[in-house]
């Protein structure tokens, strides 16, 4: 097995490594869609704002069997490495993470990281039956996971109607809001709104025992994320809840297609602003963006959500809204 840097202009790897990432996936997580090739191919070019990425790839002869990506955040978590590390299914116990993972090590002192983050999936008790070779790559190495997200779902019903009720029950407790909805780029009138609530995000949503800092976002970083997601082939429907009084901005939420297979959303960033907190809003939100997103994408059956176990309101408002959990998220941070 030999170990090489990989070359984003050298297309060839990319796809070798591409054709690797479907294999794991199909075996891991095969309820989820396959990673878009699009995206894979546009990567290095867009580059998720303030931060840049690296990767390895372990070869045996011509075929990939192993890839150790990594995202070195250039703004906040300076000491932090965010590592992506698969396996072929077929390759596994030879020792190619362990290869791999030394070679992490080497470039992450390099970086002068101290940090390296890592999850991986395990079977919740009722939930999909997951291989759970990471988590113990990773606790036979002595290391415990900082924090554990739970993946729900929300699937839709074969009739609908379920979140008109609920909705407008929730509308009943927040006088004096309304909504804005957009597709993608978010309007330019409530831009610094939106970059104000997405910094409260990483300080305000619960990371159990793990070290992470603010990530802070102005107009700017928030463009160029829009810009990265549109030239990664995304596409998203957002639902923000503007407090009439002020006109303030104080609850948003983001539905993002993310792969070819549209029947599939993922569900990302939903906040409200404390002050405006116990009013239904984040049910409102999220409710309201559910049915946004619908009306333009039919053919959407299934919305995935990650959620800290520990973040009682965000999952008590999924529950309501009929997502299920389906697996458990750990995440380590391993000391370098
Ligand atoms: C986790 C993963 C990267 C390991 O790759 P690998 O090349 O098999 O790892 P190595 O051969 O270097 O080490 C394997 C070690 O993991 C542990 N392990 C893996 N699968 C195991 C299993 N089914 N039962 C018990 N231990 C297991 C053991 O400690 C094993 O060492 P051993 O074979 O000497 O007992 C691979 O299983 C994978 O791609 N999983 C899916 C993606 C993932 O979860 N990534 C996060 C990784 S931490």
């Amino acid at each position: 097995m030999t170990i090489t840097w990989l070359d984003p202009a050298d297309s060839a790897a990319m796809g070798r490594w591409y054709d690797l990432m479907v294999a794991v996936t199909r075996h891991d997580l095969p309820d989820l869609p396959t990673p878009s090739r699009r995206e894979h191919a546009a990567r290095f070019a867009y580059a998720w704002p303030a931060t840049t990425e690296e990767a390895l790839l372990a070869w045996d002869g011509d075929r990939v069997v192993g890839a150790a990506s990594y995202l070195l955040p250039q703004a906040e978590n300076l000491g932090t490495v965010h590592l992506e590390l698969i396996v072929h299914p077929r390759e596994r116990r030879r020792g190619v993470a362990t290869e791999l993972l030394a070679e992490v090590c080497a470039a992450a002192r390099r970086h002068h990281r101290s940090l390296i983050e890592i999850q991986t999936v395990r079977t919740l008790p009722g939930g999909a039956a997951r291989d759970e070779a990471g988590y113990r790559y990773l606790t036979r190495r002595a290391h415990r996971p900082g924090m554990t997200s739970i993946r729900s779902r929300w699937q839709a019903p074969d009739q609908a109607g379920g979140d008109d009720a609920t909705l407008a029950e929730a509308w009943t407790h927040a006088d004096g809001y309304s909504l804005v909805q957009w597709r993608d780029a978010a309007p330019e009138k409530i831009i610094g709104d939106v970059a104000a609530l997405q910094s409260r995000l990483t300080l305000d949503a619960p990371t159990g025992g793990l070290a992470a800092e603010q990530a802070r976002y102005d107009t700017e970083r928030i463009r160029r994320q829009e810009r990265t997601e549109q030239g990664r082939g995304h596409r998203s429907y957002s639902t923000a809840v503007r407090h009439d009084a002020t006109g303030e901005v104080v609850a948003r939420t983001k539905l993002a297609f993310e792969s070819a297979d549209d029947t599939h959303a993922r569900q990302r960033i939903t906040i409200v602003e404390p002050a405006h907190r116990g009013r239904r809003l984040g049910l409102i939100v999220k409710s309201a963006n559910h049915a946004y997103a619908r009306a333009h994408e039919p053919r959407l059956r299934v919305v995935d959500a990650w959620n800290a176990e520990e973040n009682s309101h965000m999952r008590a408002v999924n529950t309501v809204l009929g997502f299920r959990p389906v697996d458990a998220w750990p995440v380590f941070q391993l000391p370098v």
